[in-house]
């Protein structure tokens, strides 16, 4: 940091200078996000401090070194440490991705179907990254186990986490898995939010995304739909007769991934729905 790095600034005077740094550094909404920042380097009990308060140099410290973190593009949930997700929290950290406002309307159609399979049923969630999609399930329907499998150990430590502190052990199981290699019998539900990025086009994704969420949940390589049809193509065998796939998928994928679908054996009804955004976002199938 380069300004006033010796005498104590009142509070005024650290906003003014997150505003400038953060500006500059071209975050959008600067003002609100200094704030935001101030009120995250006070913590718990938040000290009632006004505008021309001197900030005690502990906590200037730490709001400065927060600054800096998201003049570099850190995004605020890895600063909180925690997202929101549906009505829960969610921690997440460094390396594991953070789910997406999109997700959750992925999570809202596998509630509710959840809520209509038979007694006991058991569903499959495919690169569960924090655990966000198993834990919606499970809290959408008490009866029902959940398969949460990713290839990264990162994530399922985070989604370890989140399961413990929601309440969900027992009910959601984690697994290390590549895709379907280390499952076995049949579900009744299965979702997947996989990487479907043309590799092509990672180096044009903004720099928060780019820089600070794994590759490997964002690279569906060359044309963005490796991960998919390899859930698509397998997803049958794992699924009881009249069984649902639900999977998020980029922008412009629909038509692909639906005919790469109706040309296989295993899948009918199957369906490409919109975000709130009118992006195509969700396929949907269920099993012959
Ligand atoms: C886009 S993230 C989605 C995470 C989470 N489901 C969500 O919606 O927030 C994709 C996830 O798939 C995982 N993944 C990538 N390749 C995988 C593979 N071959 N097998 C299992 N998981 C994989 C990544 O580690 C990452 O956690």
């Amino acid at each position: 940091m380069r300004e006033g790095a010796r005498r104590s600034w009142k509070v005024r005077e650290a906003l003014a200078f997150a505003h400038r740094e953060l500006a500059s550094a071209g975050v959008a909404q600067p003002a609100r996000e200094a704030r935001r920042l101030l009120a995250l380097a006070l913590v718990e009990p938040f000290p009632a401090l006004g505008p021309d308060d001197p900030l005690p140099r502990f906590y200037l410290r730490r709001f400065r070194s927060l600054v800096e973190c998201r003049r570099r593009g850190v995004p605020f949930p890895l600063l909180e440490g925690r997202v929101g997700f549906l009505d829960f929290e969610l921690k997440v950290r460094p390396g594991v991705f953070v789910p997406r406002p999109e997700t959750e309307e992925l999570a809202e159609r596998a509630m509710a179907v959840a809520r209509t399979l038979p007694p006991q049923p058991k569903a499959l969630d495919l690169g569960t990254g924090t655990g966000a999609l198993a834990i919606a399930i499970a809290r959408a329907r008490p009866d029902i186990k959940v398969l949460a499998v990713d290839r990264s150990q990162k994530a399922l430590s985070c989604a370890a986490w989140n399961v413990r502190s929601l309440g969900l052990v027992g009910r959601v199981e984690l697994r290390r898995s590549s895709w379907f290699s280390a499952i076995e019998g049949k579900f009744h539900l299965i979702v997947a939010n996989p990487p479907y990025i043309p590799r092509k086009a990672l180096p044009k994704l903004p720099r928060e995304v780019r820089n600070f969420d794994p590759r490997a949940a964002l690279d569906g390589g060359e044309g963005g739909l490796r991960a998919i049809k390899h859930i698509v193509a397998h997803a049958p065998r794992y699924l009881h007769q009249g069984g649902w796939l639900l999977i998020e998928i980029g922008d412009g994928q629909g038509k692909e991934v639906m005919r790469f679908a109706q040309e296989g054996v295993g899948l009918v009804e199957t369906e490409v729905e919109r975000d709130l955004a009118g992006k195509e976002r969700f396929f949907l199938a269920r099993c012959r």
